[in-house]
Formats: C-alpha cells, structure tokens, sequence
C-alpha cells in the first residue's frame, strides 16, 4: 500500500449535493408560487413526506436543531434541572441554559457511549423535571430504562437524536420514544436541508403548542398567546429537503459499505476500539465512523493519531472533545467533576471521527486504515 500523503484532502465528512438542475427545477416552482416562507406549499408537503420518512405521528419543521430543542423544553415547561450527557455537541447544555435550566450531567456507558441509563436515578433530585438523552453518532440510547425511570419519578423524557435520522428499533422510528425528538437537518448530517431541524412528537396537541411557539406564539391576527421564537423553516430550504430525501437510503449504503471495510480493517487492531455492535433489531444510519484509541496499547495517543493524519492530508476530528462539562460555562457544576464521569473522561481522550462520507472510496477507506496502523508502536 502507498503511504504517501493523499494528493487532495480528505475532510472528515462532506455534505451531500443535490443536482443544480434538480434545485432549479424546485426553486421555479417557489418563484412561481410567490411563497417564501411561512407555512407555504413545500414547507406542508415536505412535514407530510418526513413524517412518513420517519414513521412518527406528528412532526415540527425548524430553522436548525438548536431552536427545535429550545423549543422542545419551552413547549414542555421543563425547568430547574434535566439530567443529561457530557458526551454531546454544545447545543444539548446550552438548550438547557437557554431555558434557565440546569444541566446535570450523568456518565455515560463505555460500550454505547449514551447515558448510562443505570446511574441517571442517583442524579435524581427533588428539582428535576427531565432527562435530555442523545442517540449519540446514531446508536439508540437504552429507551426502555429511561422510559421506566421517568415513568416512576414523574419526568419528561427528550431525545436529540441529531445524530439518529432514520434510525429504527423493531421497525419503528426511533422519534417514537419519548416525549420529544429532535433532529437536525444541518448540512453535515446523513439527511439535511442546509439547515434546519425538527421536533416529532405524539400528540396533535403538543404540535399545535410547538407551532405556535416557532411562530412568535401568533395565533391569529388579533392575539399572541404565548412567547414564541422564530424558528420556521423557509421554502427554499424545504424545497431542498424534499429533493435530499430521494439521496437518502443510497448515501446511507454507501456508509455501509465504508463502514464494513473500516470494520474489516480496524477490527484485529490491538488498542482500537470500533463503533458499538446494535442489537439485530436495530436499523442504523451508519452516518459517523469513529474509534476510541487507547494509548496504553496502541502505544500513540489519540491527540498524536489526529495530528500526524494532517501529513497525509487526512482530516479527523476530535468528536466529541472536550466534553461539555469540560466547558468554561459548565465546569463549576457539581456533576462536571470528573470523579461523578470516569466513563465519559476516558471517552473523551480517546475518540477520533474519521472520514466518512459517500463520494469517499474504498480505496481511500483502505488508505485511511493503512495509515492509522502505521501510527500504531
Ligand atoms: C448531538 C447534536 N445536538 C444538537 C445539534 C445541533 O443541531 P443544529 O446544528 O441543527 O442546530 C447537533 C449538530 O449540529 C448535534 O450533533
């Protein structure tokens, strides 16, 4: 195998493109329609196309992930304290803090790298009013356990499932667990709309409230009945979202299959640990690739491994590194102390995003591999 550097550089992922005609096409169409935001023709039919997509009963389009999931916390009047996860991107605590509520963050399991379902009841105080769980890089969290512990302490239970898209369990969309699930169509995800979002939930009435709250809480000409956000997701974008939607199931197998080689060429490599085996009844999206490294074997650190892959023009990334209870705006909580997150500490140093996106080869893949093995000493 040529070792030399790649001769063009190998991003940690790529979006995925429409055709420029098939774009044209759709934007005719809203310029014929003189709508361009607020509720128009695309914005209907592509909430109607993903509900189906994703098998939920109702669902909320939005701007981006962030304002659903602030949102999602207003529309259900969460406050004083929600149990979470360090092992995130920003967004998840700052939602919190953006409702005045604290993050309390629980550690996480070593082998999924969610919440670990098994020690969110000791974090439990008289001031909590949910769990906020991720489905992080797309693996379900333990929905059944955090379903019966808010069941038995009387919480709400929301799900980012940013990473999640299309994610099933016994053939049902994973935003049917749960009070709320948010997704996030950003341009780096499996499935985007540029930017945008949304928030899936069970009830026809929880929709309305959540609309209302995107919308400035402006229910009509004459009243104003809550204080809501703008959070609407313009035509263009949902018009861009409903061509994505036919790319979806063909980039997800190509992930597959750079998932399998990466599997392959990984698996008998002492000091990496790959992504978490699924139970068989588990539908993933196969949107990220990451490894956790553990230096004491592999003999390099993770840190090392993401800068010396710069020399081969392969860029990997450090996800999700520094932990959220890391942040300067988190680390004076109580439950930010590393001693209450061992789990999520190690994780934390030791996983390493790499490339995966479906224009990138298998060659490319092998590559890839064969450079990370030449790190190993
Ligand atoms: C886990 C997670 N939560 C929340 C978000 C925020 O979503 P958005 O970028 O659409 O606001 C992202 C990603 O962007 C994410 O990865």
């Amino acid at each position: 195998m040529n070792l030399e550097p790649f001769n063009k550089i190998i991003f940690v992922t790529r979006p995925v493109f429409p055709t420029i005609e098939e774009v044209t096409e759709k934007l005719r169409d809203i310029w014929n329609s003189k709508w361009l935001t607020n509720n128009g023709p695309q914005h209907t039919m592509l909430e109607h196309e993903l509900k189906n997509f994703l098998k939920v009963p109702h669902l909320s389009l939005f701007n981006n992930g962030t304002i659903a999931l602030i949102v999602a916390c207003q529309s259900l009047r969460l406050s004083g304290e929600v149990i979470t996860t360090p092992f995130t991107f920003a967004a998840t605590p700052h939602v919190l803090n953006w409702n005045n509520i604290t993050p309390i963050f629980c550690d996480i399991d070593a082998e999924t790298m969610n919440i670990d379902a098994d020690k969110i009841e000791s974090m439990i105080t008289p001031r909590t009013t949910a769990i906020l769980a991720v489905h992080v890089f797309g693996t379900p969290c333990d929905v059944e356990k955090i379903q019966d512990i808010a069941d038995r302490y009387g919480l709400r239970v929301v799900y980012d499932a940013a990473h999640a898209f299309g994610v099933e369990i016994d053939g049902r969309g994973i935003g049917n667990f749960g009070d709320i699930s948010m997704f996030s169509f950003h341009a780096t995800k499996l499935y985007h709309t540029v930017e945008g979002g949304a928030l899936v939930m069970k009830d026809g009435y929880t929709k309305q409230r959540i609309d209302l709250l995107k919308n400035f809480g402006i229910k009509n000409e004459e009243e104003v009945v809550m204080p809501g956000i703008n959070g609407k997701l313009d035509e263009v974008r949902a018009a861009i979202g409903r061509i994505m939607l036919n790319y979806v199931e063909g980039e997800r197998l190509k992930r597959l299959r750079l998932h399998e080689i990466y599997n392959e060429e990984l698996g008998e490599v002492e000091g990496l640990k790959l992504m978490p085996v699924c139970a068989e009844n588990v539908k993933l999206n196969n949107q990220y690739y990451v490894v956790r490294i553990d230096e004491k074997i592999f003999g390099r650190s993770r840190d090392f491994v993401h800068d010396a892959f710069k020399n081969f023009n392969v860029y990997t990334r450090k996800y999700f590194h520094p932990l959220c209870s890391e942040y300067t705006c988190y680390r004076q909580l109580n439950s930010s102390n590393p001693a209450n997150l061992p789990v999520a500490n190690i994780v934390g140093q030791q996983v390493l995003s790499l490339p995966m996106y479906g224009d990138l080869t298998e060659d490319d893949v092998r590559k890839i591999c064969a450079i990370l093995k030449s790190f190993k000493a």
